[in-house]
């Protein structure tokens, strides 16, 4: 057998696409935040880098890490994270190929008031955008340009004057459901319609539900509508239109030009590495015949600490459980602890499992002494 090609993997937890590369046969040296235990098990090598000031990654201690740990030309696949630092991917990119979107595009579909446009010339339908704070400002949302995560959605009465790359957009109704998108530049394809959900307060992205409980013909409106903007941008890979669907009608919010957080319930339901559809897409190779959902429901959930609390030595994690947080690690109050991860004939089933297994991470967990 010829050896793994080797990947640069970087996102802000790069496990799942790591594991996913493994399954495509490649090699990923990662780059992320976490260096959870899998995400170590998974990668050929790999290194935590910080965050920056207003930013996901600390740009030097990222570009270092990157050429240490495979340096240029190791092509790069990049996820999560960097949506909203085009100039930062493009150092990153330099001098390699890269297995993903470009700068300009992500650029351009980041641009609110572009997007907007542009899905408005295609017919589909988006919230209304505005550059200043509307008077009133009930109805109204404060967003940040190239966001993710839903952190940066704010009530615009909350918010008393706009930052820099903030926007304002017309609250719609509906729940989260968002399209799997497989690019070659020319033709992108709608593999997967997902479920999503948000917890807490601030609402924080939580938890994915493929394939959505959604009839066919929405379903494939959807495909449809997502794959026309995938296209009007030359998306290449993986990439996911995020909606807002309110019975039969729908608005979209954003296309992440990047293989995102539906990724691991995806590739369940699909039964196919994703990353190896990524790669071969990004190179110009789409499948003749895209994977189908296998039956049964397929759900993954962030678990989020309530509390602070420490990941005991020796932790036997079970096979459920991802993004495997190591032991002795301080996870505070309201960051991840881990992934859970379930299957089963129904979603409402699903989804009472993750629950389940989430209570039962956190249970086992050892409290943490409070420091003021
Ligand atoms: N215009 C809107 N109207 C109502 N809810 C919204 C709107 N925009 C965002 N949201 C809420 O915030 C979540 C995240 O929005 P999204 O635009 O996908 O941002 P992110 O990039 O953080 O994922 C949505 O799933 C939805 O619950
Ligand atoms: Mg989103």
């Amino acid at each position: 057998m010829p050896p793994a090609e080797p990947l640069l993997l970087c996102a802000l937890s790069g496990r799942a696409l790591a594991q996913s590369a493994r399954a495509a046969g490649l090699a990923p040296c990662v780059l992320d935040r976490f260096g959870d235990l899998d995400t170590r098990a998974a990668a050929a090598a790999m290194a935590v880098v910080p965050p920056g000031r207003r930013r996901p990654f600390a740009r030097s201690a990222l570009l270092r890490a990157a050429a240490a740990l495979a340096p240029a030309p190791v092509p790069l696949v990049w996820g999560g994270g960097l949506d909203g630092a085009p100039d930062l991917l493009a150092a990153l990119a330099r001098g390699r190929e890269l297995l993903g979107n470009r700068p300009e595009t992500v650029r351009k579909i980041t641009d609110p008031f572009a997007f907007a446009a542009t899905c408005r010339r295609l017919g589909v339908p988006v919230p209304e955008v505005c550059r200043e704070l509307p008077e009133p400002r009930d109805g109204w949302l404060v967003k940040r340009r190239g966001g993710s995560g839903g952190g940066h959605v704010r009530d615009a009465r909350e918010v008393p004057a706009l930052a820099t790359g903030d926007y304002a957009q017309r609250r719609v109704a509906g729940v989260p459901v968002s399209v799997l998108l497989l690019g070659d530049g020319r033709y992108c394809l709608p593999l997967l319609v997902s479920e999503q959900w948000a917890t807490g307060t601030p609402p924080r992205f939580t938890g994915v539900l493929a394939p959505a409980r959604l009839d066919g013909r929405l379903v494939a409106r959807l495909g449809e509508a997502g794959g026309a903007v995938g296209r009007a941008f030359g998306l290449v890979g993986l990439a996911s239109a995020d909606f807002l669907v309110d019975g039969a009608a729908f608005h979209l919010l954003e296309v992440n030009a990047r293989p995102g957080a539906s990724l691991e319930a995806a590739e369940a339901a699909l039964g196919a590495s994703l990353l190896g559809l990524h790669v071969a897409a990004c190179r110009g190779r789409l499948p003749a015949s895209p994977p189908r959902p296998r039956p049964g429901a397929f759900a993954t959930a962030i678990v989020w600490a309530p509390h602070d609390l420490i990941v005991p030595e020796g932790f036997a994690w079970p096979d459920w459980a991802g993004d495997r947080t190591p032991p002795g690690t301080r996870v505070r109050a309201g960051q991840p602890l881990a992934t859970v991860r379930a299957m089963a004939a129904t979603g409402a089933a699903a989804r009472l499992l993750l629950a389940e297994r989430g209570r039962r991470l956190v249970a086992a967990m050892a409290p943490c002494p409070t420091t003021s």
